[in-house]
């Protein structure tokens, strides 16, 4: 049976974004057919509006989602009808290299579903991040499909399926943020928000954020930085280095991706310190530095996608915590918004007026 639902697609680069109907065939062999209840926006799909992940145009956009699985195609076990469940864009694959080290967060292989899902005319639709999820529907591999517990709300488990999870894993996986630790964080949006969370909830003793947007600032208060840093007012390395007794942060996160942050990142860290890019950069961006300051400082220089999460591991005890009153994922929730909003929820997002603007249905 085809499922005819109205969906958020990209038509053209640069074009706005429009409803349309699609058709959603039920599941075949390891996919998965869900009931979306929520999906946040996200920069990757204005990204994907513009044309800068690929030219497959069209695309049924969303990718920050959580639902209800309606059907399950053959040979799946991972999930059933009714569970509640966060998408993920990143489902392991359990055979590839990483994976049989027993390093599935660095899995090279993706099991997303096929382009089935098409607009009313047939025109196959690329699934944004192999989910799109801006739609009441869509299918999906069930590996794609985390089961969490249903008492958390929709609009705010969505949030873990993409940036923030990212900005949580950047400190709690890649950074690997412990108590005591000194943490700065540079770029305070949805990404950099999660990060200070993370290593609040990791129990760093001082968070240091940086942006160059007061109102960023103050929300970064509010997800447990301890001081913040306006680079545009102050020299946000001199200013990480006072405030960590001249020595630097022992973890620093860049969550902005780009070389003049990076380069702050470096340099604020202390000696063997970590370095964590969470932030993308775009194919264009070019870093020179001295050489000798890479080997003669030590510590890691590392990045995180997606936060260096397993889905299955990291899901369900995120919202467990969530749950349990630690984390408080609702205050990214800036907004929740309709099928037809998504264009204004762009505009707000690249004023820097929203941390994320959530589609319920
Ligand atoms: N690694 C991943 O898996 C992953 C996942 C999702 C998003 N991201 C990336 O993370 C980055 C942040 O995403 P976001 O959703 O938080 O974006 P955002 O636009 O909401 O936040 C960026 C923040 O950086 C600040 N900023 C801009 N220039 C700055 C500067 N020179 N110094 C200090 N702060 C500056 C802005 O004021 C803003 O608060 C993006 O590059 C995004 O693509 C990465
Ligand atoms: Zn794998
Ligand atoms: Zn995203």
């Amino acid at each position: 049976m085809t499922h005819e639902v109205l969906g958020v697609v990209a038509r053209a680069k640069g074009e706005p974004v429009t409803v349309e109907t699609i058709l959603v065939p039920d599941p075949g062999p390891g996919e998965a057919l869900v009931n979306v209840a929520a999906c946040g926006v996200c920069h990757t799909d204005l990204h994907y509006r513009e044309g800068g992940i690929s030219d497959a145009f069209p695309f049924l956009l969303g990718h920050e989602a959580a639902g209800t699985v309606e059907a399950v195609g053959p040979g799946v076990t991972e999930v059933a009808p009714g569970d509640f469940v966060i998408l993920n864009w990143r489902a392991v694959c359990g055979q590839c290299r990483s994976c049989a080290r027993g390093r599935p967060w660095y899995c090279f292989a993706t099991h997303n579903a096929t382009q089935k899902m098409t607009l009313a005319d047939g025109t196959p639709l690329s699934p944004a991040l192999g989910i799109g999820a801006f739609a009441e529907r869509t299918l999906v591999a069930a590996g794609q499909c985390t089961k969490v517990n249903p008492a958390a709300r929709p609009e705010v488990a969505g949030l873990l399926g993409c940036g923030v999870m990212a900005g949580l894993g950047a400190a709690l996986n890649t950074g690997q943020v412990t108590r005591g630790d000194s943490v700065a964080v540079i770029g305070c949006g949805g990404v950099g928000d999660a990060a200070v969370l993370g290593a609040s909830v990791a129990g760093a003793a001082r968070i240091i954020a940086v942006d160059v947007d007061d109102r960023k600032l103050e929300w970064a208060r509010q997800f447990g930085a301890t001081d913040v840093v306006n680079s545009r007012q102050a020299d946000p390395v001199e200013a990480i280095r006072e405030l960590t007794g001249g020595f630097g942060a022992d973890v620093v996160i860049e969550a902005v991706g780009r070389p003049e942050t990076y380069q702050q990142a470096f340099y604020a860290r202390d000696l063997a310190g970590t370095v964590v890019l969470v932030g993308v950069p775009t194919p264009e961006m070019r870093l020179e530095m001295p050489l000798l300051d890479v080997f003669g400082r030590g510590g890691s220089l590392k990045s995180s996608w997606y936060g260096d999460c397993l889905p299955t591991r990291d899901f369900p005890m995120l919202i467990d915590l969530h749950l349990g009153g630690r984390l408080p994922l609702e205050k990214f929730v800036s907004e929740t918004i309709a099928l037809g909003e998504v264009e204004e929820a762009f505009t707000k997002m690249e004023r820097g007026e929203v941390l994320r603007s959530v589609m319920v249905f």
